[in-house]
């Protein structure tokens, strides 16, 4: 048996892309399956927390003893996190959320023209920079893990992540290579905060081990049981 050095912590994920409908039978969206958020969210239960895992629309079933919330749009997801934010521990936000959205979804399926079509899009809401400043300075803020997800400048990219989202720490996953980042069993990244971890490849449960090494004993400093 492994370590439960979660046990009695609430521990909230957030998995999965999310869709921007363009009509009812059209969307926007990235090629995120889950794997990440729902390893991060199956190796905390197996460390004993209580976990909820907010994801976008996956193929993956939910993981044994976490409550698992289905959700579609960035909207949806960043109304379900907000909710289940009050008293968790930590946040991972493993979800690729969509940062842009269809300003206008058609009731009806668009028709096709020989026209080119133009869609504008309008921002949706930032979730994990939500979070940041809704915790900011506050005695029973959780701590805050991000991702960030980068093809090029991995670590500066990341950096600024981490300061304008307000987050203890953002895992840096560079993405655009085969066999790691988005839909395969595998993950590079590096650990971008205090106590800088670089290049831990292994599987993304590995990776979410590491990670939960390193929240650990910042749980112990900063939320003492
Ligand atoms: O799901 P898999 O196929 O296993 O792939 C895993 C992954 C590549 C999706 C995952 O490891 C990953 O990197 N997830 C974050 C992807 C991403 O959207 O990165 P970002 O740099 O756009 O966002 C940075 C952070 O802000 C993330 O924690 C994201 O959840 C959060 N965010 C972003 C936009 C937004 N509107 N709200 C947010 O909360």
């Amino acid at each position: 048996l492994g370590s439960r050095d979660l046990s009695g912590r609430r521990v909230l994920v957030s998995a999965g892309p999310t869709r921007e409908p363009l009509d009812p039978v059209r969307f926007i969206s990235n090629p995120s399956t889950g794997k990440m958020g729902f390893a991060v969210a199956r190796v905390a239960a197996r460390r004993g927390a209580e976990v909820v895992l907010v994801t976008g629309p996956v193929d993956l079933p939910d993981p044994p003893g976490v409550r698992t919330i289905r959700v579609v749009t960035a909207e949806e997801m960043a109304s379900a996190v907000e909710e289940e934010a009050r008293e968790i521990d930590l946040y991972v936000g493993a979800a690729a959320v969509s940062d842009f959205k269809p300003r206008v979804a058609a009731a009806t399926k668009k028709k096709k023209s020989d026209e080119d079509e133009e869609v504008t899009l309008t921002r949706t809401p930032d979730i994990l920079a939500a979070l940041g400043k809704r915790f900011a300075g506050k005695a029973e803020a959780p701590i805050l893990v991000g991702f960030a997800a980068e093809t090029e400048a991995l670590l500066q990219n990341a950096r600024k992540k981490l300061a304008a989202k307000r987050c203890d720490l953002v895992v840096a996953n560079k993405v655009g290579r085969p066999g790691v980042g988005f839909a395969s069993d595998r993950n590079r990244v590096t650990l971008v905060g205090p106590g800088e971890r670089a290049n831990i490849e292994g599987t993304k449960e590995q990776v979410a081990d590491a990670i939960l090494d390193w929240v650990v004993p910042v749980l112990e400093e900063r939320r003492p049981r």
